[in-house]
């Protein structure tokens, strides 16, 4: 890449989402560098983006709590947008551990900030996500609704940056700034190539159920089917990862000629019960998926799904991709990756 081509800067970019949006990104043309500190992800899934786009992102090991690392990347490039998806995010460890997941989430985030305006890079797309909402909203979620209060501090994380870049775009107009809230991510390139592949034991629902799919686990743990819910298990807004990157390319496009932070969902609009995912996943992939119901688990919500009204009419983005599509192509990911990056015959980072 040469020094004076603009380029899109995805940090995390080797992780789930990101590697979906890198590659995204490369077919449709775009310059990418990556900044990502392996902390949860192997660099093999972006050599398997590069094959599969014929062109690679440029990659650097690095931190965004590093600001030496961030001023010489903006220093080497010319960044036009920052996709910003790098943070931990998982929700048990963030109890355990909540001033880790603040350093990550919220500092790194400050400090990217910092290194951009210092840049002057002012145009930034914030992973969010819906458990800013809170519990106890009315259905569909809509973006008008007050933010509530997040049940860890994973969510309080994703919160606070929320409301950091609103108050930075409110003191200073040249910030034009998404902040994207996520429903349920889902799903793989239809490839088999890239995908999930979470460390241990998967938090998630889908990834949880394909492991037991593939023979990994024995049977699901379904948490909890007393809710008020049409077969009392958890409703969750499942949107395919490939859906979800193209809102960002939608977002990236809309923030060239807005300022200040806009809030978006993304979801699909749609709710289904964890069984209705158990019984879809046994049609898509055609093996048993064994569960045992057991209690809920702490700090989950019965139901949630989105309004994506505000994403259609402003971003002109909506979700396409299907349940059958999503489950059919973690499923492909799942059966040819049993064991994720990490399988044998495939280089470690
Ligand atoms: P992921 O863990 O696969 O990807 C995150 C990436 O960031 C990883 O590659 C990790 O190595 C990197 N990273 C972490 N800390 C870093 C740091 N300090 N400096 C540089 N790199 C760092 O997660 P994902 O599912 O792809 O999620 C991406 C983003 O979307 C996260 O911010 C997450 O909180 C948010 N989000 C995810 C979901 C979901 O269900 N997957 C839902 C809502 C929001
Ligand atoms: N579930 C099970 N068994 C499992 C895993 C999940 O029954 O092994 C159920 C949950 O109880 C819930 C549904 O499946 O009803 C979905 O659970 P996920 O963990 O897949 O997703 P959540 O909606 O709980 O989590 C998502 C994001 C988090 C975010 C959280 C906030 O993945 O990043 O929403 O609500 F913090």
């Amino acid at each position: 890449m040469s020094s004076k081509e603009k380029a899109v800067l995805v940090t995390g970019g080797a992780g789930y989402i990101g590697s979906h949006m890198v590659l995204t990104l490369l077919e449709a043309g775009y310059a990418v560098v990556v900044l990502d500190n392996l902390a949860n992800a192997s660099q093999e899934s972006l050599r398997r983006v590069a094959k599969l786009a014929g062109t690679a992102p440029e990659f650097v090991e690095g931190d965004i709590r590093d600001r030496q690392c961030l001023d010489a990347l903006f220093a080497q490039y010319a960044i036009s947008h920052v996709l910003h998806f790098a943070g931990l995010k998982a929700v048990g460890e963030s109890v355990a551990e909540p001033l880790r997941y603040y350093e990550n989430n919220v500092f790194g985030t400050l400090t990217l900030c910092q290194a951009m305006a210092t840049a002057g890079v002012y145009r930034l797309v914030f992973s969010s996500s819906a458990t800013v909402y809170g519990n106890g909203q009315p259905l569909p979620i809509h973006e008008g609704l007050p933010t509530g209060r997040p049940t860890n501090p994973y969510g309080t994380s994703k919160l606070m940056v929320e409301n950091m870049l609103q108050d930075l775009a409110r003191a200073d107009e040249r910030w034009s700034i998404a902040l994207l809230r996520y429903f349920n991510p889902v799903g793989a390139h239809a490839s088999g190539r890239i995908g999930e592949d979470p460390n241990g034991k998967p938090n998630n629902l889908v990834p949880f159920i394909a492991q037991v799919a593939v023979g990994r686990r024995e049977a699901l743990s379904v948490f909890g089917n007393d809710y008020p819910t049409p077969d009392g298990t958890g409703v969750r807004d499942y949107i395919h990862v490939l859906d979800l990157v193209e809102g960002h390319l939608a977002a990236m496009n809309v923030l060239v000629s807005r300022s200040g932070a806009s809030v978006w969902n993304l979801g699909t609009g749609r709710g289904y019960s964890v069984l209705d995912m158990v019984q879809a996943f046994e049609h898509a992939s055609g093996q048993p998926v064994p569960y045992r119901v057991e209690p809920r688990r702490e700090g989950d919500i019965a139901e949630c799904w989105a309004d994506p009204a505000r994403a259609y009419q402003e971003l002109g983005w909506q979700a396409s991709r299907g349940l059958d599509d999503m489950l059919a192509d973690t499923w492909r990911w799942q059966l040819a990756n049993p064991e994720g990056y990490a399988g044998p015959n495939k280089p470690a980072h």
